[in-house]
């Protein structure tokens, strides 16, 4: 099989890139680098003869991104669309960038694949699409409402392409990741605690390797179970197998439809750190803080439709999740 991936240099679309190369499909890898470098595609590139790699800005430059849908006409089995930016707070204060980035890049996919007959889209989404939502687990008809500009480009994503389908013109399979961790197997490619990250793990690892001198908890007069938030933490390679299931289901599948990727388990700040520290033998200091603007109490998945479409369920354990994230670093 020959996919074509967007944001193929990034944390999620390059561990994705090198699962299924290690299967022995075919990669068209395209990215622009604004939030990644060289690394991932150049290791891609020296290992792996089936993969090739575009630097393209797929927002920018849609006549490149035409000239390899052409270069490859009738052999694309799947596009996988990673390329966004993501970063919450950032999206706040540059909206115009990421309502730019996030959707010209999925128009100009779109109208690409339209025009050389290629259908067979798999989109990600994000658990940010359904806000601050008092009903958990979340399943995947819950109302939609965005907490951030970031979150606003997601949701506008899903019905762009719910309407695309409608007309007969795609078949998407929209996959709403809940809280990524961990590092890929062979430790290549990992979520970079070096790029001044927001998110947890990231920010327990800075901690772990002495950047930061202690984690600051934001909130811990939540009402969950110790006061901290609580969200569902999913292992980067469960993720990415989900994708590939996600792969074989669009195949046979017409119109579009949205799949929750989580495990179903909500997790506290506390008890992450505290399995983090007892896994890796690390004493991770901590600080109570003022809760994080825009953040909601919990968030985890009902992963159910996921699992039976796809037939597909995350397997690997929090202590997995812990040892995996800390392994790229581990002296
Ligand atoms: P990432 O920033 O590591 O990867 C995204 C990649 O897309 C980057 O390499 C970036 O350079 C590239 N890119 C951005 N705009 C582009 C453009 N116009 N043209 C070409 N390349 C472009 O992020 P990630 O964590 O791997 O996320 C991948 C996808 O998953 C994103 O769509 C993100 O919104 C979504 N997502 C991520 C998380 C998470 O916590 N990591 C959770 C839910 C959803
Ligand atoms: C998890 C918990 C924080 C850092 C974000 C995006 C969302 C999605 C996933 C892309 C919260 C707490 C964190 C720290 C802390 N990304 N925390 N100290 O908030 O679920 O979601 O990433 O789609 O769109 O909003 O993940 O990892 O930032 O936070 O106490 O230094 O950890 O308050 O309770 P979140 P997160």
């Amino acid at each position: 099989m020959k996919v074509l991936v967007t944001g193929a240099a990034g944390y999620i679309g390059g561990t994705f890139c090198h699962k299924l190369l290690s299967y022995g499909h075919e990669v068209l890898g395209i990215d622009n680098y604004t939030n990644s470098d060289k690394k991932v595609s150049e290791f891609l590139l020296n290992n792996f003869n089936s993969y090739s790699f575009h630097k393209i800005d797929i927002a920018k430059e849609d006549n490149s991104l035409d000239e390899v849908f052409k270069n490859h006409k009738g052999d694309i089995d799947c596009v996988v669309h990673f390329a966004a930016l993501k970063a919450v707070g950032e999206s706040e204060s540059k909206p115009v960038q990421y309502w730019e980035n996030n959707i010209i890049s999925t128009l100009n996919l779109i109208k690409t694949m339209k025009s050389h007959d290629m259908r067979k889209l798999i989109f990600s989404s994000s658990a940010t699409v359904y806000g601050n939502n008092a009903n958990q687990p979340l399943i995947e008809s819950e109302s939609l409402s965005p907490i951030s500009c970031y979150g606003s480009t997601k949701i506008a994503n899903e019905y762009l392409l719910n309407d695309v389908a409608k007309a007969g013109d795609i078949d998407v399979v929209m996959l709403r990741y809940f809280n990524p961790v961990g590092a890929h197997s062979e430790c290549i490619i990992y979520d970079d605690p070096y790029a001044s990250p927001n998110n947890l793990m990231p920010r327990v690892i800075r901690v772990a390797l002495g950047i930061e001198k202690q984690m600051y908890i934001w909130g811990n007069d939540y009402s969950t179970k110790d006061g901290t938030g609580a969200r569902d933490y999913i292992h980067i390679e469960d993720l990415v197998e989900g994708h590939i299931a996600a792969i074989d289901f669009v195949k046979t599948f017409s119109g579009s439809t949205a799949l929750n990727l989580g495990t179903g388990n909500s997790l506290t700040v506390l008890e992450l750190i505290k399995k983090f520290e007892n896994i890796n033998g690390i004493k991770i200091p901590i600080s109570f803080e003022k809760r994080r603007k825009g953040d909601v109490a919990e968030c985890y998945a009902d992963p159910a439709k996921a699992q039976k479409i796809l037939n597909w369920k995350a397997k690997k354990t929090l202590e997995e999740m812990c040892k995996s994230s800390w392994k790229p670093f581990k002296k």
